[in-house]
């Protein structure tokens, strides 16, 4: 069994001060001691405006900033830290390529997403098909909750402009096989986009293997604080693509009546960057990088494995998705008991769960629901945390009889 929740729950304020059970990691994660230091210190001791400022602090604020960048590059094996644009988040992410991959997109072309894609991976290609006269298609996918790759010729076709797919799903927990899908984008000639925001929290990432063009992830899912998020992009399609927001210091030259830009990737950061999010997620990446992206994985495949058994001993319940290759992310019905009630239950136990449709109505009516209960893991998550959920489950149900 692995031992590693042991270590490290200890190293979370949150854990000491209550008994909680936190299983809303695919929402939210809890920050290490480590993390809130490094906002504290940020803000008391190395707090002015980045890349603006002509001062020491403002240097060395600057310096942290550009610190983070480089490890973000380094814990995603980018080229450069070039190829890394902070946003506030996933969302934040996905919504600049939409807009700024938007000016090459034609009547009649494709965008090609899933049926188990995130609201943020919907939304904003819907806003640009309207936008350009473009379609969007679905993957379908399968009763076991996997792409259904089976008429990938009709999918992947010569429309085809822009492929953008998750990772890993929020609902189901499949991890997709990226490296499969980026060779049918690329025989089209199109795009990769790949969703990381459940992603780069959970498994190593090395972008150039995965052989995506671009890799969207949020901060506040792999330990970092709110407000912050990445988009990595090939430099040289980072380079062709104009900036999604004007402001500040994304220019190089301005006039009454035009403007250029700052270079890659300052132009894609308009305004002042919250550039202590920014440094609090290099704090997070140091911590992940210190325990090892592998052991995380290896822990948590562990602990999916427990949950699934544990959970399948429970009477009348349904779970959602088989993959065979998936992570802590489980969603599950109990018969006669909404989701909403079982959630308010559970939290009379300090067991915290998230129920609704997870911003994800598309797969949602696919699995027939309008809400599901969904649990999800993270480092710090251990045996001790299933069996307490497992109980109150049961003892909920008894309750509900
Ligand atoms: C798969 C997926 N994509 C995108 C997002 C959006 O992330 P954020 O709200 O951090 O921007 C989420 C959030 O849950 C997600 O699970």
């Amino acid at each position: 069994m692995s031992q590693l929740s042991n270590k490290i729950k200890s190293d979370f304020p949150i854990f000491e001060k209550s008994s909680l059970v936190y299983l809303d990691n695919a929402a939210t994660t809890q920050k290490p001691q480590s993390v809130l230091d490094s906002i504290n210190s940020s803000y008391t001791e190395s707090n002015a405006n980045v890349h603006r400022a002509l001062y020491a602090l403002g240097a060395k604020a600057t310096e942290k900033y550009e610190g983070a960048r480089e490890k973000i590059s380094a814990f995603i094996g980018a080229n450069s830290h070039k190829e890394i644009i902070f946003t506030s988040g996933a969302t934040e992410s996905l919504n600049l390529l939409a807009y700024s991959l938007g000016n090459d997109i034609n009547p009649g072309d494709e965008i090609l997403i899933s049926e188990m894609e995130h609201h943020s991976n919907i939304i904003p290609w819907q806003q640009l098909a309207k936008r350009t006269g473009s379609r969007i298609q679905y993957i379908p996918i399968t009763k076991d909750g996997e792409l259904d790759l089976n008429h990938s010729d009709q999918l992947f076709n010569s429309n085809t402009k822009i492929v953008s797919i998750t990772h890993i799903s929020n609902v189901l927990g499949t991890v997709n096989n990226i490296k499969k899908i980026s060779s049918l984008a690329n025989q089209c000639g199109a795009t990769f986009i790949v969703d990381g925001a459940q992603g780069a929290a959970h498994k190593k990432i090395d972008v150039k293997n995965l052989g995506c063009d671009f890799y969207a992830f949020s901060g506040h899912k792999m330990l970092g604080p709110t407000g912050s998020g990445v988009l990595w992009g090939k430099y040289e399609l980072l380079e062709k693509m104009d900036p999604f927001m004007g402001g500040g210091e994304m220019i190089d030259k301005v006039t009454m009546t035009t403007a250029t830009w700052n270079d890659t990737p300052y132009k894609f950061e308009a305004g002042t960057p919250n550039f202590i999010q920014a440094i609090g997620l290099g704090a997070a990446v140091d911590y992940l990088e210190a325990i090892g992206m592998n052991e995380i994985t290896n822990h948590e495949e562990h602990l999916t494995k427990y949950c699934l058994h544990q959970l399948n001993k429970i009477k009348n319940i349904e779970i959602h998705g088989s993959a065979k290759s998936r992570i802590g992310v489980i969603s599950f019905n109990i018969k006669d008991i909404h989701p909403h009630d079982l959630a308010q239950f559970l939290n009379e136990y300090n067991i915290a769960i998230r129920v609704g449709h997870h911003c994800a109505q598309p797969l949602l009516s696919k699995l027939n629901e309008t809400a599901t209960a969904r649990l999800s893991t993270y480092l710090y998550n251990d045996e001790q945390d299933i069996d307490k959920l497992c109980q109150a489950l049961n003892e909920i149900i008894s309750h509900f009889k």
